[in-house]
């Protein structure tokens, strides 16, 4: 088929559009956006011809892979700390997958273009494409991997667990509320022209260093396809920037989505990459080393910057706060390490960290083992049942976290936590911007401004208060992290299945209280909760308790 008629035949499919006239579409979902004075164009003329034999050549090399993996011994050379990250990770990642997916459908009833429809539609099937090969190499881990519990649960687990809720609250933004905020800005704009490129390029690169060289071309095959969803992102920005009426939305929309995808993404795949990787060769980049050139320079250098010169403005300060955190801050290891102290309600085992992780860790983020490596070496001293409890419920001067009602990662830079009561509760938020997001963005009136369309966070959000005053053995059985035996935990605070005394039982967890962190708060007499958040607030780094911060700060 020539070039010239397959621009043709694109011509005729915008032709094939139509309203249907025997139904009354249902909208749930639509846009406060305007799009009447829009140019109507779709830059990448895809159609279903060229692209079905290009998907089917890259599924066949996955495929292949696959198969090549599993002669070659794979799992035999892979390191088992990465492999246990990839319990949590791919549990959550076919979702985002499903829901970009679903977001499609919301954007093409939001913007009035035929030639973007077809577009969409197209990544639409991207989109299922992403979400299928990901199940499909779990599923091929949990039945190659020597410790296949946790995966074979993940669909489950990644629905009621602490951290999956992180990754819930994610792929949820790309489906409700503002259709143009959530397929759009939140999904397109943001997360895959930015934060794929440390999700799908990144990670990959470290897992092929960790001896697994399948997750790399099952994500490389992803990541193929967002150029794609990159411009069609790209077209209904431009679409929506031709009403000057949309800019103050795009603005609110650029601060919330930048933010919560940098709280989100860089917690999770930071501590993927730094805390689940063995190879510690010092040439290799760090995840700040990584960000700093894939989102700083690439994404909002020759991205977001150009943006400006439609007039609109850039969250520039908000760039420089994400990178402030995650060089200056420590927001990927408190992330780690809350990962590690909550290990018991976790379905993968945590390796601890060792003098070879500690050398590398101070060599790339000087200072980091004065605030951090006291408290990984206690892990390690606790890794075994018997003689103590998990870590969080011995005194190792740390203070279990509040959760960011936002972003639902907890308020983990002590200082920078906001607290306020908000639709009748107490709320508390990481950041200045997560408090604006629930607060301001998220409402039916923005400065003034209708948003009726704009979504609320509401609903049995925060994990901890769904668990409070449980006893955690029965917290841990109801969740469903017990292996076969119906007694051992499918999480441990090591790697060494091996050897049958050192694996934790309900029976270890037996007797201990969990208690939700912000239903406590809400309990407490105004002058009680004023002088817990002064000395949450004076905490830190390393979740430090205040006393031991100031200990710390003293040394
Ligand atoms: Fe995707
Ligand atoms: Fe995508
Ligand atoms: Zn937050």
């Amino acid at each position: 088929m020539s070039r010239q008629s397959l621009s043709k035949a694109h011509q005729k499919i915008t032709e094939l559009s139509w309203e249907p006239t025997f139904a009354t579409p249902a909208t749930r979902f639509g846009t406060d956006y305007k799009f009447d004075k829009a140019p109507k164009k779709d830059p990448l003329k895809q159609i279903l011809r060229s692209y079905f034999p290009m998907e089917e050549e890259k599924d066949n090399r996955v495929f292949g892979a696959m198969d090549g993996a599993i002669r070659g011994n794979m799992f035999r050379q892979v390191q088992e700390r990465w492999m246990e990250w990839q319990k949590l990770f791919l549990s959550i990642i076919p979702f985002p997958e499903i829901s970009a997916a679903r977001a499609m459908p919301m954007a093409i009833d939001a913007v009035p273009n035929p030639e973007i429809h077809n577009g969409l539609a197209v990544q639409m099937i991207d989109e299922v494409r992403h979400s299928t090969i990901q199940m499909n190499l779990k599923r091929l881990y949990m039945n190659h991997y020597i410790d296949p519990a946790g995966f074979d649960i993940t669909e489950k687990a990644f629905s009621n667990n602490y951290a999956g809720t992180i990754g819930r609250q994610f792929g949820e933004g790309f489906i409700t509320g503002d259709a143009i905020t959530a397929a759009n800005i939140y999904l397109t704009v943001v997360a895959e022209t930015a934060f794929t490129n440390t999700l799908f390029v990144a990670m990959p690169s470290e897992a092929a260093a960790n001896g697994d060289y399948l997750l790399p071309t099952v994500f490389h095959s992803v990541q193929s396809d967002e150029s794609r969803h990159i411009s069609n992102g790209y077209s209904i920005l431009l679409m929506a920037l031709a009403d000057e009426d949309n800019r103050q939305l795009l603005e609110r929309d650029l601060r919330y989505a930048w933010w919560n995808n940098h709280c989100v993404v860089d917690a999770a795949i930071g501590t993927f990459i730094e805390y689940g990787t063995k190879d510690r060769r010092k040439e290799r980049d760090s995840y700040a080393e990584m960000w700093r050139r894939w989102i700083y320079d690439d994404y909002y250098r020759s991205y977001l910057i150009p943006l400006e010169k439609y007039g609109l403005k850039i969250p520039h300060d908000l760039v420089e706060e994400a990178w402030n955190r995650i060089i200056n801050k420590g927001y990927v290891h408190e992330t780690a390490q809350f990962f590690a102290t909550g290990w018991p309600v976790n379905y993968w085992r945590i390796d601890a960290m060792t003098d070879v992780d500690f050398e590398w860790f101070e060599y790339k983020y000087p200072g980091w083992y004065s605030k951090y490596g006291k408290w990984w070496e206690n892990y390690n001293r606790l890794a075994y049942p018997g003689l103590n409890k998990p870590i969080a419920f011995e005194d190792v001067g740390y203070q279990y976290p509040h959760r960011c009602w936002t972003c639902m990662v907890p308020c983990l830079i002590r200082e920078d936590m906001v607290t306020e009561k908000v639709d009748g509760t107490w709320k508390t938020y990481c950041s200045e911007t997560c408090a604006w997001t629930d607060m301001k963005a998220f409402r039916p009136e923005y400065e003034g401004r209708a948003t009726p369309n704009m979504g609320r966070l509401t609903g049995h959000r925060e994990w901890e208060t769904l668990h409070h005053n449980r006893d955690l053995a029965d917290i841990v059985k109801d969740l469903g992290y017990v292996r076969d035996d119906g007694k051992t935990l499918i999480p441990q605070p090591h790697l060494h299945l091996d050897d049958p005394k050192k694996l934790w039982t309900l029976d270890d967890l037996r007797g201990i209280n969990f208690a939700s962190p912000n239903i406590l708060l809400n309990q407490m007499s105004d002058a009680d909760r004023e002088a817990h958040i002064a000395d949450y607030k004076a905490g830190g780094p390393g979740g430090r308790t205040s006393a031991a911060a100031a200990a710390f700060a003293s040394a």
